[in-house]
């Protein structure tokens, strides 16, 4: 709420109370002595000597408790700065313009409020998926551990089926433990890159064979767009570059569909950066939910239903490697269409 009523200033006070005392007393002089020289001689005196203390004396009454809002404004002890500031800027700043800076105080806490209330609420968020995601595999192995303990163990049949799916249940929590870890080290931006040359063309390659036997099961097609061959060298941590490509390629086959194609496309933009795609023709996202899939933990409704293991947390890693190199990274995607994530890098 704006404070700004049009005010009477401390002078104007000093003013009318040096005349009230001035004038009756100058006018019963007169009464007095029928001498109006002396009478004028009295007004003035009175009038200017009331004046001078009570606009002194007010004035500093009122700085004195400025001063003392912006020290708590502040929150700090007066360094030698702002002893300069209150001694000679804030006498003369109007009271409308304190209270202006108290109103922008207010509003900037307020800010900050909000700030800490929605962290509080990632914490919470944080914890909840984080207890959910463990849960998952730790009940299954408890429950493979159990069957076998109540006898499965003898059972040929069974007992080396179940010890591989406790073992698989295993690897999901050590995946999870590593991707958590590795989250929490880009946070606190301990990544220290390994940057060197190379051609992305060929760590593209890499990733596809590395996923081949994937991408066969679900008879998709992996390929470089035809008019991208010419091989182009960016400068990048090689490692985390393939890091993020895996993440974009496997999300591609797991939410791509059967014989569909995945193609990687890269693009000279600037003569400083590269722009690499990687495009499938599978089910999409939603467009309200495009602008959270980078958030940690997030997954579509439909991208959980169609894959049960992933714990959300591959683009949130994606995002923060390229920025740690200083580029980009965004999404475009239509449902029942396909998807495209691009990355930019740099060529030096
Ligand atoms: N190519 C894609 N097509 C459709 N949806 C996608 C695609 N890539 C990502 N998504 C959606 O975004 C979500 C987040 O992706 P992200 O890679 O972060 O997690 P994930 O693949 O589910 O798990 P993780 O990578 O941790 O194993 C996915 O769960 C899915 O809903
Ligand atoms: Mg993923």
């Amino acid at each position: 709420m704006p404070l700004s009523k049009p005010n009477i200033t401390p002078r104007q006070i000093a003013f009318i109370t040096a005349l009230l005392l001035a004038l009756p007393e100058s006018i019963f002089l007169l009464w007095l002595q029928h001498n109006w020289q002396w009478a004028l001689l009295a007004f003035t005196l009175v009038f200017g000597i009331s004046y001078w203390i009570i606009a002194t004396l007010l004035e500093e009454f009122i700085n004195r408790k400025i001063k003392l809002i912006y020290k708590f404004i502040h929150k700090t002890k007066a360094t030698k700065k702002e002893e300069t500031y209150y001694k000679y800027v804030l006498p003369a700043k109007t009271i409308e313009q304190v209270s202006q800076d108290v109103e922008e105080w207010a509003n900037e806490n307020e800010k900050e409020m909000q700030l800490l209330r929605q962290n509080e609420q990632f914490r919470r968020e944080f914890l909840q998926n984080l207890s959910h995601e463990f849960r998952t595999p730790i009940f299954a192995i408890q429950g493979y551990v159990e069957t076998l303990l109540d006898g499965a163990i003898n059972d040929a049949q069974v007992n080396r089926r179940y010890l591989e799916n406790a073992s698989r249940n295993i690897d999901r929590l050590t995946n999870l433990l590593n991707d958590l870890d590795q989250i929490s080290k880009l946070e606190r931006g301990e990544l220290v890159l390994a940057r060197q040359p190379f051609v992305i063309q060929e760590l593209v390659k890499e990733v596809f064979e590395s996923v081949g036997e994937k991408a066969q099961q679900q008879h998709m097609q992996c390929q470089i767009k035809k008019d991208a061959e010419s091989p182009l060298t960016v400068v990048a941590d090689k490692e985390k570059i393939r890091q993020v490509l895996l993440n974009l390629v496997e999300n591609a086959i797991k939410y791509g569909k059967t014989h569909g194609t995945i193609t990687a496309s890269m693009y000279r933009t600037d003569g400083q950066h590269v722009l690499v795609e990687i495009t499938d023709d599978g089910m999409g996202i939603p467009e309200k939910e495009l602008s959270r899939v980078f958030e940690r933990f997030y997954r579509t409704e439909e991208g959980r239903s169609r894959d049960g293991k992933g714990a959300g947390l591959g683009l949130a890693i994606c995002k923060h490697i390229i920025e740690a190199h200083g580029e980009t990274i965004h999404i475009r995607s239509t449902e029942q269409v396909g998807t495209t994530i691009g990355f930019t890098l740099s060529t030096k």
